[in-house]
Parts: C-alpha cells; sequence; structure tokens
C-alpha cells in the first residue's frame, strides 16, 4: 500500500495504509492522489516546498536542542535549505530547466516522499530519522533531477545541491549513532 493523497487547499498529504471503498476529502473537498509529475513547475515547487518544510525543521530543533554545538549545526542547516529554496526559485523564475516532458512525468512523487512525518510529541531520536530520510529522499531527487537537465550549468546545480544533501544526511548519521551509543 503506497498511495498518498493531497488536499490541494490545505497541503495535508494522507497515506493510505488499508483500502476502503469511501472517498477522501479535506477542506471540503476529495481529495487528489499523488501520482506523477506533471510539469516542470509541479517538480520545483515541490521540491521548493521541501525546502521549505527541512528549513523549518531544523530551525524548529535547533531550539530544542540541549547540546550547543549540534543547535548551531541545525542553524546552519536551515540556512542552507533556505539558500536550496532560493536557488531553486531562481530556476523556476529563469524557467531554465527544460527537460524532456516524458522524463517528467516518468518521476513519481511518492518516490521522494517519507513515510514518516514530524509529529508535535516527536523525540530527538524520531526527529532524527525523519530528516534522515528526508535528506535520503531529496538527494535522490537531485540527482534525478540532474539525469534530467540538458543544460550543463543547470546539471551541476542540481548535483551540487545532491551533494549537500548527501552531506546532511551523514551529519545527521553520525549524530544518531552517537545517541543510540550513549543509550546503552
Ligand atoms: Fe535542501
Ligand atoms: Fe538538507
Amino acid at each position: 500500500m503506497n498511495d498518498f493523497y493531497k488536499c490541494a487547499i490545505c497541503g495535508k498529504i494522507v497515506k493510505v495504509i488499508a483500502a476502503g471503498k469511501g472517498e477522501l476529502v479535506c477542506c471540503g473537498q476529495p481529495m487528489a492522489m499523488l501520482t506523477n509529475f506533471k510539469s516542470v513547475n509541479e517538480v520545483l515547487d515541490f521540491a521548493i516546498e521541501k525546502e521549505e518544510e527541512a528549513r523549518q525543521f531544523y530551525l524548529e530543533w535547533s531550539k530544542k536542542l540541549e547540546n550547543k554545538a549540534l543547535s548551531e549545526q541545525f542553524v546552519q542547516f536551515a540556512g542552507e535549505e533556505n539558500k536550496h529554496k532560493e536557488k531553486l526559485q531562481r530556476v523556476k523564475t529563469g524557467s531554465t530547466f527544460k527537460p524532456a516532458a516524458k522524463q517528467v512525468t516518468d518521476l513519481k512523487i511518492v518516490d521522494y516522499l517519507v513515510d514518516i512525518v514530524p509529529t508535535p510529541g516527536m523525540d530527538y531520536q524520531e526527529a532524527l530519522i525523519v530528516a534522515m530520510r528526508r535528506e535520503k529522499a531529496s538527494f535522490k531527487f537531485y540527482n534525478d533531477l540532474a539525469a534530467m537537465a540538458q543544460d550543463e550549468g543547470l546539471r551541476e546545480t542540481f548535483l551540487a545541491l545532491a551533494q549537500e544533501e548527501a552531506k546532511h544526511k551523514l551529519r545527521l548519521e553520525t549524530e544518531y549513532e552517537k545517541e543510540i551509543y550513549s543509550e546503552n
């Protein structure tokens, strides 16, 4: 079961864990199933939205962390995610990203979504897991976009973004291991 539905109004995403006959409704209208991206704009909007989510995530957790060095690291991550967002916004307004239409529609939205989402009551370990999965999904996403980019400069931009997300993931993994070992 890997169906996700998204509300076009509030943006809420719902994962189906058991199928049924009913219709999913949010904000007073039926929710649309997330399948494939339909346009370059949709791809870029998705990426921009994910970067904004990541920025907020790191900022929020930077305030909760007791470890000062790590808290500063998270603030730095938030700044980097913000730069990613701005970079993508520039790509979007410049419309320099022109992959073949077929390539875009081959991208499945679910491949880049993490199936656990942050909850307000999440502990630090759970938060790290959500973040690591998200960084991994971002890495894959930018790598796939790089493969579709026909313009050399743009391809390099996406590859650079992929590398930065990989670094974030590695940093989180190191922290996660420390957490686990300090418990035993
Ligand atoms: Fe990012
Ligand atoms: Fe990141």
